[in-house]
């Protein structure tokens, strides 16, 4: 049966020009039929380029909807319009414009983890790949707010050594990791060497060997020579981590950290969102155009 979905998702695929992107937390038999497999910014970049008529977008909503800001003659797919990112809907468009009215001369500085309702009031965007990136690109003498995500805004304030107006956002997921989780495990596995996402807390960040986005992740597991790695972050990255360095070992610091928006999307989904061309992302053009310019100054600041 599976490989019956998989044989139809490829024919599909071919005949409408549509290629299939996927978050690292994605289920395993997703991220195998992935075009592209990566992190908010490398799934952000490949939209940016491809030639493909159709994306099909399996993460999060602000994700897809990162796609279809940069791609507006193209049509963005997703498989199951429910997953959404808790994080993300912690900050509206109404609530930023009066922080903004209080500081009108800062910098707006999103996390690709908001509304494209949100990027549109926005200046400049940023992943957790590039937040130092971009905060240092913005002029010293600036004001910056930086939206939702209070542990990314911290871990980049403290990295960019600017003091930022920090929005009480945070992520569900990597709230459950804790400082005892990284300890327990460092214990049960001697020799290991830990790395968190910069969404996890200041406490579990000073306590690591190493903070990354997932694709640092991935790019330190390959390259580290530590064989035993504990792994700060959504635990469905764990897969491809196994996959592509099959004589190293890979723990989660907890078992905890699950996303269930990013479980949502499965072969069946895929299979029915390239036949009936569903479910679309749209967003309003005005929005669009707006919210494309702080992604594309993100983009260009890479
Ligand atoms: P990355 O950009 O590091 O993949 O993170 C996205 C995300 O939602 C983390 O929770
Ligand atoms: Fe949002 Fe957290 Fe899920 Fe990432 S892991 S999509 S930030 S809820």
């Amino acid at each position: 049966m599976t490989e019956k979905i998989i044989k139809d998702i490829d024919r599909l695929k071919k005949e409408k020009k549509a290629v299939i992107l996927v978050h690292n937390y994605q289920i395993p038999e997703v991220q195998d039929i992935a075009d592209y497999l990566g992190d908010s910014l490398e799934l952000s970049l490949i939209a940016s380029k491809t030639n493909a008529k159709i994306i099909v977008f399996c993460g999060v909503d602000f994700m897809a909807e990162t796609a279809a800001i940069v791609c507006p003659g193209k049509k963005v797919l997703s498989p199951d319009i429910n997953a959404g990112c808790p994080m993300a809907d912690m900050v509206r468009p109404e609530e930023l414009r009066e922080l903004k009215n209080k500081h009108p001369e800062a910098v707006v500085v999103c996390y690709v983890n908001t509304s494209a309702d949100v990027k549109a009031e926005s200046d400049i965007c940023c992943t957790s790949a590039n937040s130092v990136k971009i905060v240092n690109s913005i002029s010293p003498d600036k004001e910056i707010i930086f939206i939702p995500d209070k542990c990314l805004a911290d871990y980049t304030a403290r990295k960019t050594q600017r003091k930022l107006i920090i929005w009480d956002g945070y992520c569900h997921v990597h709230l459950k990791i804790t400082v005892e989780d990284i300890m327990r495990q460092r214990q049960k596995y001697p020799g290991s060497v830990s790395i968190v996402h910069p969404e996890c807390t200041p406490q579990v960040i000073d306590v690591a060997d190493e903070v990354g986005s997932t694709s640092g992740m991935i790019k330190f597991a390959r390259e580290t020579k530590a064989q035993k790695i504990i792994i700060g972050t959504e635990i469905g990255i764990i897969y491809r981590l196994k996959k592509e360095n099959p004589h190293k070992e890979f723990y989660p610091a907890s078992d905890k950290a699950v996303c269930l928006d990013m479980k949502l999307a499965t072969l069946e989904k895929i299979l029915w969102s390239l036949e009936n061309e569903k479910s679309e992302v749209k967003i309003e053009e005005g929005i669009r155009k707006k919210a494309f310019s702080s992604v594309k100054r993100m983009l260009e600041t890479n």
